[in-house]
């Protein structure tokens, strides 16, 4: 079994990104910047936005982080967002999710100009990679997308079974799976018998947020399974995969953590530096 290492992967798709930027400052004279909004004080949302930082600078990037308190108004938020939108020096901002109640999620989404929406969400790219143009990919399922490639690089014909419909993950994940020409199987909390679906699939992502759900007599020997669950347990954190099972049929599996998390940091980075490579056209 590959043990599908997403911690090497993402430094070796920094270090990439490292020297993209150096030659972007040479060639520019200057260097892509990526802007965070956190609002309120949510330790797991502190802790990404603190690791986003630091990999920004890592890789050569001009990173900021604005803070705001949960009370803070939505109009705040947006005008800031409509600041940001015409500063030059900002290729990419993304808000932190999840916002607090009192702030509409889909329009501090849509203020975004789509030219600048890292997190790929804004309903612009969301349209236009499923149409197939050119668009921000969102950061996990583009991690997901690479690390299954680095596996198998041709997945044409593949059968892929996506568990989980979010705009966050699922939806992204299947459109980028149909671009490369796999048969693409979406299931959710409804499908009548997920296991059966499963045990079709020569690749599996699971992005449904519900503890060690695919089990191993799920898994078709020698399929790619891709575990994008982080949940809290009594045991600590643990995947939508059964982690020690599955790895006895699967070909290549991710853990976690040390799977796809890293890569969607580096994939975050890597659509900053895309932002801002289509703004110098
Ligand atoms: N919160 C958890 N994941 C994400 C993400 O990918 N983007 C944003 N903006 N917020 C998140």
């Amino acid at each position: 079994m590959i043990l599908i290492d997403g911690k090497k992967a993402a430094a070796e798709l920094r270090e990439e990104l490292k020297l993209e930027v150096s030659e972007l400052k040479t060639k520019y004279n200057k260097v892509p910047g990526l802007t965070v909004i956190l609002i309120g004080d949510m330790t797991p949302s502190q802790i990404y936005v603190r690791n986003k930082e630091k990999s920004a600078n890592e890789v050569g990037l001009k990173s900021e982080v604005i803070k705001y308190p949960d009370t803070v108004e939505e109009k705040t938020v947006l005008e800031k967002i409509e600041e940001l939108n015409k500063d030059e020096t900002v290729s990419g901002i993304l808000v932190q999710l999840p916002l607090p109640k009192h702030i509409d999620k889909q329009k501090v989404i849509e203020a975004i100009l789509p030219s600048k929406d890292v997190d790929g969400f804004h309903p612009m790219n969301v349209g236009n990679l499923s149409s197939g143009y050119e668009s921000s990919i969102p950061c996990t399922p583009l991690g997901c997308y690479l690390l299954i490639k680095k596996i198998e690089p041709n997945l044409s014909g593949k059968k892929a079974v996506v568990v989980g419909r979010s705009n966050l993950n699922g939806k992204p994940m299947t459109q980028l799976l149909l671009k490369e020409n796999c048969t693409v199987t979406i299931t959710h909390s409804r499908t009548k018998d997920l296991k059966a679906e499963c045990l079709e699939a020569d690749i599996i992502v699971a992005a449904v947020g519900i503890p060690e759900l695919v089990k191993s007599d799920w898994v078709k020997k020698d399929a790619i399974v891709i575990d994008v669950g982080i949940n809290k347990t009594d045991n600590g954190i643990v995947g939508d995969v059964a982690f020690n099972e599955v790895s006895k049929v699967a070909k290549a599996l991710t853990p976690v953590p040390g799977g796809v998390g890293p890569m969607t940091i580096a994939c975050l980075l890597k659509n900053t530096i895309e932002c801002f490579k289509r703004s110098q056209i």
